[in-house]
């Protein structure tokens, strides 16, 4: 790992082991982009990349060295001027011009990584990680950009964030200002994105990059199910196994962009970046604005390589405290079998069924506090309901703690319902337009995060619930978009600035309650999967995936969330049947040979099963100890893709490659066939595995195949719908 910078050519390298990072000063003074791909040597000068010609139509910031920021790769490109791309930031001065001329003035090369002020991000300690700051400058507004790049040294990973400075006397506005722009030559790249909606959450969408523009985005206020803040662009022969792809991560939870724009000089530009639309901020003299990160990691090795990049860098560089790199607490949450309908007596029954089958965490979802026996009232008001639980929040969790359980919560702090004390008390406290009739969901509206009274008034009511109640775990719940994003506080100049601050102050609660109470294991949630980022789990080691929680949807849902996302962040839990979203009858079995590739749980009441399946439930709560670190860290392969085959497939396999667990499912019976093979991926070509009754060779196992039945992975079958297993690989000295 290093960063160079050669004075005579005006070039940086950034480089570790697996890649390499060019940028130049162009003749103007403007920030270039030379090369990002694999490594390569180190070299004094690439400036024939640069392309400096006559081409017609083309405007010359230097017409004596036919300078044109259009035909040149540019490192953060500015707006208005010669470059007709889509620019990464726009600075409107008191002139209203929107045009600016930022030129390289220094830069400064250090060890380590900074911290983002207010913003989640990854760190790195010095040793793991080397920093770049470009400084540029324009002097007609007085305005600094630093441009910060840290390049990992254990992983093919840079991370970018901008900073803005106005050191002028005058006020600005920021009206874009985007965390990475990249160009490349465009070549033949698919453009993969991560879509859906609730209860089908991150599928895979795999779309051609042509001349023009592909876009995904979130103007909801959080990231959202409907588009994930995660992008992958590649070869169109990449595969699983091999093949170019760089994957771009968004570390951020509210409105985002992410868009590549093909222009007709065949330059690609990726972006990514808060959502320019419904940001507006106003900079007064002497204020800085900071972006959230974009991490941008690369493979040559495929689509499970680069997936691997990221599971390892945010288990090891992005999630803090107690909880990093733990094995997480098999849990059972009352949801889906009680809903809001429930009192201390139904719940320490529920609670007691789940220590009996060895479950360590049990947890109050929705309903315990004000008058929420429904969703229409209650959001707000954090007092424990007295008729439900008569001892509160305290005298529930001693007593789940004496049966040998620990004890989680749910919580919605940024939400509020109309019918609720603090709504009675503050209306002003939720995000609306006074005058206009606010738009509801779920009957509930949005507090105003901007305003840190509020945050301190929800944070205050949670600190008592929580500070003498033995709570080890937070689920932290949002249910609805933001919409009417109007701060009753706020100058109207202010009101571009509302949708940001709102998710600082999302993130400065978080931060108080994990500093106030380091051991609790937070768990986010927004109606489901719909703020699963990168973001979050800077606060939240882990994220529940999905309310879909059918057993065949599970799969696709869950192999999505694989391709961003580590195994270990992935809220996974066993339903009952009928499932409550699908109606489909999912053997148990398959439930949880699914969601043990999670963070895995149960979500039913254990009373009501027959105890035939209770038994079964016992052994998966015994397997999955065994093998949770395993199951939760190891190296994860995709092997057979849920949205285009019958069956699906995937596997783990431990860093020291002695052990796997490999996972089939049937989603439809294939009657009458040849079982076929299935080639395994990431085990030592030269060990020998026992699998069941078997010993393998691992090459025999991952270019041979194992074969899709019975006699080899015991308890399956290609010919009944939801057969499903799990086998574990061992080596044998
Ligand atoms: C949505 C979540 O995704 C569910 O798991 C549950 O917590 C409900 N909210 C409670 O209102």
């Amino acid at each position: 790992m290093n960063i160079i910078w050669h004075e005579r050519s005006k070039q940086f390298h950034l480089y570790n082991d697996f890649i390499s990072y060019v940028m130049h000063v162009q003749p103007d003074g403007r920030l270039g982009q030379l090369y990002y791909g694999a490594k390569i040597h180190d070299k004094e000068d690439m400036t024939y990349l640069a392309n400096y010609r006559m081409m017609p139509l083309t405007a010359y910031a230097d017409i004596d060295v036919l300078y044109s920021a259009d035909l040149n790769l540019q490192e953060y490109p500015d707006g208005g001027r010669d470059d007709f791309g889509t620019p990464a930031f726009r600075i409107f001065d008191e002139d209203g011009s929107g045009i600016s001329g930022f030129c390289y003035v220094n830069h400064t090369i250090t060890e380590g990584k900074k911290e983002l002020p207010g913003l989640p991000a990854t760190y790195a300690s010095v040793g793991e990680c080397m920093s770049l700051e470009i400084e540029l400058f324009d002097a007609l507004s007085n305005v600094a950009i630093r441009l910060l790049y840290s390049v990992f040294r254990d992983y093919p990973v840079i991370t970018r964030s901008v900073t803005f400075e106005n050191r002028g006397d005058k006020k600005v506005v920021l009206d874009r200002a985007l965390s990475l722009s990249l160009d490349l030559p465009a070549a033949d790249y698919e453009w993969m994105q991560f879509s859906g909606a609730w209860a089908r959450e991150r599928r895979p969408v795999t779309k051609k990059l042509k001349s023009g523009i592909t876009a995904i985005e979130s103007r909801r206020g959080h990231s959202s199910p409907h588009q994930n803040p995660f992008v992958i662009i590649k070869r169109p022969e990449t595969g699983e196994e091999s093949g170019e792809a760089m994957g771009f991560s968004f570390v951020y939870s509210g409105n985002f962009l992410a868009q590549a724009q093909v222009n007709a000089n065949d330059r690609l530009r990726f972006a990514m970046g808060i959502h320019p639309e419904t940001f507006s901020w106003q900079l007064a003299a002497g204020e800085s604005f900071v972006t959230p990160e974009v991490v941008m990691a690369r493979s040559d090795k495929g689509l499970g390589a680069l997936s691997r990049t990221f599971h390892d860098l945010y288990n090891a560089h992005l999630v803090r405290g107690q909880w990093k790199g733990k094995e997480r607490p098999i849990l059972l949450n009352n949801w889906e079998a009680t809903f809001m309908d429930f009192d201390e007596e139904a719940i320490l029954k529920i609670a007691g069924k789940a220590a009996e089958a060895g479950a360590e965490l049990f947890v109050l979802d929705d309903g315990w506090f004000g008058a929420r026996d429904d969703d229409r009232r209650g959001l707000g008001d954090w007092i424990a309901n007295p008729k439900k639980l008569p001892g509160g929040i305290k005298g529930l969790a001693e007593k789940v703690e004496a049966m040998g359980l620990k004890f989680g919560l749910w919580i919605e702090p940024e939400m509020v319902n109309p019918d609720s004390d603090l709504y009675r008390k503050h209306p002003d406290y939720a995000l609306a337009v006074p005058g206009r009739k606010p738009s509801l969901g779920r009957w509930q509206m949005v507090l105003d995060y901007s305003r840190k009274e509020v945050v301190d008034a929800i944070h205050d009511m949670l600190y008592a619930v929580l500070k003498d109640a033995p709570v080890s775990y937070i689920k932290w719940d949002m249910n609805r978009s933001i919409t009417e994003c109007f701060s009753n506080e706020k100058k109207p100049e202010e009101q571009g600035k509302v949708y940001h601050q709102y998710i600082l102050g999302m993130y400065s609660l978080y931060e108080r309650l994990r500093e106030e109470f380091p051991k609790i294991l937070f768990e986010s949630c927004s109606s489901g999967g719909g703020r699963f980022d990168a973001g979050m789990l800077y606060y939240a080691p882990q994220a529940w995936c999905s309310d879909n929680t059918d057993g065949q949807d599970r799969l696709q849902i869950q192999y999505g969330s694989s391709y961003g996302y580590p195994i270990s962040s992935i809220g996974a839990h066993v339903s009952a049947i009928p499932n409550q979203q699908t109606g489909r009858s999912v053997p148990i079995e398959m439930r949880a040979n699914v969601a043990m590739f999670g963070a895995f749980g149960y979500e039913l009441d254990l009373n009501h099963i027959s105890a035939e399946e209770f038994e079964t439930v016992k052994e998966q709560i015994r397997f999955v100890k065994e093998h949770r670190a395993l199951l939760q860290y190891g190296d994860f392969y995709r092997l057979r893709d849920p949205f285009y085959h019958d069956q699906a497939a995937w596997m783990v396999v431990s860093k020291d490659k002695k052990q796997a667990v490999l996972a089939v499912f049937t989603i439809t019976a294939n009657v009458n066939r040849i079982a076929d093979r299935l080639q395994l991926s990431g085990l030592d070509p030269d060990r020998i595995y026992q699998a069941g009754e078997s010993r393998y060779y691992g090459d025999e196992l991952m270019h041979v195949g194992i074969a899709m039945r019975e006699e080899c992975i015991p308890g399956y079958t290609t010919e009944q719908d939801h057969s499903s297993a799990v086998l574990v690989l061992e080596s044998v000295e």
